[in-house]
Formats: C-alpha cells, structure tokens, sequence
C-alpha cells in the first residue's frame, strides 16, 4: 500500500517509517494518523519485522507536533476526537508486538515528542530540539504527552516543560533520561539502525514478551510486576525459540530464531 504522508519501507526485518510532510515540517494530520495506523496494523501483522524504527523525513523535522493549520478549524468536539486519535495511534506503537525506536533528527515538538514518547526508546541527533509548546497555542499536550513525560522523566520536570512550553536541546533531554543516546546528525541513522539489527537478530516471541512486561509492569507495584515477569517467563520457556536458543548456546552456534 502506498501512503502519502509517511514513507513505509522493510528491510532485514526492521520497518522503517519517515514522516513525510515536508512542507509543513512534518505535522500530524487527520490524514496521517489514518495512514500511521494502517501501516502500524501491517508492521504488527508482519511476522518478519522485528524492529521499528520511526524518523522525519528530511533534516529540519522529525515532527514539529500536531498540525496547526488543521487544528485552528476544528471544533472543540473535532479536536477531542483528534486527540483521542493521536492518542489511539501513539498506543499502536506502545503496544505494537515489537520494540519501536525513535530517530529523533530535528525538530520534535508537542505532537513530535508525544510520537517519539510512545516508542521503546529514543536516540537524537545533536540538532534535535524537544518541547511541549502547546501551552503557547493556549492548548495542552494532546496525544499522551503529559503522561508518558510525567512517567518517563518525573512530574517535576514534566510541570516544568508544559507550563513553560520551552524546548530543550537533545543534551538535556539526554540528561533528563528522556533520550538514550545523542549522536552526530550524519551519524544518526548508521547508529540507529546498528541497534535496531540487534534487536532484530532476537526472537520476536522473547521481544514481545520482554516488550509486554516492562510496559505492563511499570505502573504497578513491584510484587505484582514480578509476577506479570514470572508468567511471561513460564511462556517464553514453553516457546521453540527458548528451546533453539539454549540448544544454540550449548552448540557453540547462532542461534536462528522463528519467532514461535
Ligand atoms: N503545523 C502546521 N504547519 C507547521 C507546523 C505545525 N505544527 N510547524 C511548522 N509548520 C509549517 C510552517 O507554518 C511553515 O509553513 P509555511 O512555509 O507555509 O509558512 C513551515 O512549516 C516551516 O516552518 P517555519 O517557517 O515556522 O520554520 P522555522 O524554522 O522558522 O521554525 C519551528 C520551526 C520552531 C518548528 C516552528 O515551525 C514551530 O514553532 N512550529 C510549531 C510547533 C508547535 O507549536 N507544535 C505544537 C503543535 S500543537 C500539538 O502538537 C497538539 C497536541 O499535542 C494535541
């Protein structure tokens, strides 16, 4: 299928999507949610990706938020119902079977940050800028931002960026534990894409179980993590890769995963 505001391609079992709106530094639209959501339903359907890494197409943007032209003519009603997409959407990518990596290259602002939040983990170009500016539209965070930020690097600093609305460069929100790793912008797919062959020489079945334990253990207490931890466990010990992984390690060999 092809799409017309994101760029949708697989290779060496890692799909890779650009968002492609150019002119508008790639902003989230009605119609590019729609597309991200199909082509999201063909990345959880397809058996052979392990890995998605998600980017902007072009060097300015990865995605300079929610678009604004189409926001400013919507009714209350339509932009809850945008919201309630975008928030739809980001969810695929959280609860996608496989891990999600952002490549953040520039500009990701409201909705780019709330994109980039919804993946496993995020590495950023030195150029990149993070913000939740939506306070300066009179707006708040729409797509699941003030949560998963709140999650992800305290309320403290959360509070901070949405009451201000001002960016901060990829540095700090290395230091802030919001981005892993800060690389040289030529340099950023190549490092990106390094990690993501890692991650895709695993077996999908021990990713998705590892991927479903730490997202569904992280907002409860430790106990009852341990045990979400223990019966993904018992079922990842009951799988064919489990079995070809062990056998793998005692025979000196790579192992060759299914995926089953
Ligand atoms: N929506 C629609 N168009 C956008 C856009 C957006 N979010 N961001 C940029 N554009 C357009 C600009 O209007 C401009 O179009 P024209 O050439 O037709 O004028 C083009 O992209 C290039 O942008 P600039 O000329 O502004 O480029 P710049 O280098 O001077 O500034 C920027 C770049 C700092 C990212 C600036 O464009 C900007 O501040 N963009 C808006 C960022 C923002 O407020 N995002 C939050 C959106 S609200 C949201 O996301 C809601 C939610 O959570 C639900």
């Amino acid at each position: 299928m092809s799409f017309e505001t994101i760029i949708f391609t697989k290779e060496n079992n890692i799909a890779l999507i650009q968002f492609n709106r150019p002119k508008a530094l790639n902003a989230l639209n009605n119609q590019l949610f729609d597309e991200l959501d199909q082509a999201l339903d063909q990345v959880a359907a397809d058996a052979d990706i392990r890995v998605l890494v998600l980017t902007g197409a072009g060097e300015k943007a990865f995605v300079a938020g929610a678009d604004i032209v189409e926001l400013s003519r919507m009714t209350p009603l339509q932009g809850k119902k945008f919201s309630r997409k975008g928030q739809n959407v980001f969810s695929k990518i959280e609860n996608l079977p496989i891990p999600a990596i952002a490549a953040v290259n520039g500009y990701a602002l409201g909705g780019g940050s709330e994109a980039a939040l919804a993946c496993d983990f995020i590495y950023a170009s030195e150029k990149a800028v993070f913000g939740l500016p939506e306070i300066t539209l009179g707006l708040i965070p729409g797509f699941g931002g003030t949560q998963r930020l709140a999650r992800l690097v305290g309320t403290n600093r959360a509070r901070e960026m949405v009451f201000t609305g001002k960016n901060i460069t990829a540095q700090q929100a290395y230091e802030f534990g919001m981005v892993n790793q800060v690389c040289a912008s030529e340099a950023l797919m190549d490092t990106v894409m390094k990690t993501a062959g890692v991650i895709a020489s695993r077996g999908r079945a021990s990713l998705r179980a590892a991927k479903e334990v730490i997202h569904n253990g992280t907002n409860v207490d430790l106990e009852t993590g341990c045990r979400i931890e223990n019966d993904a466990f018992g079922l990842t010990m009951a799988s064919e890769d489990a079995k070809e992984g062990t056998a793998a390690f005692l025979e000196k060999r790579k192992p060759q995963f299914k995926g089953t």
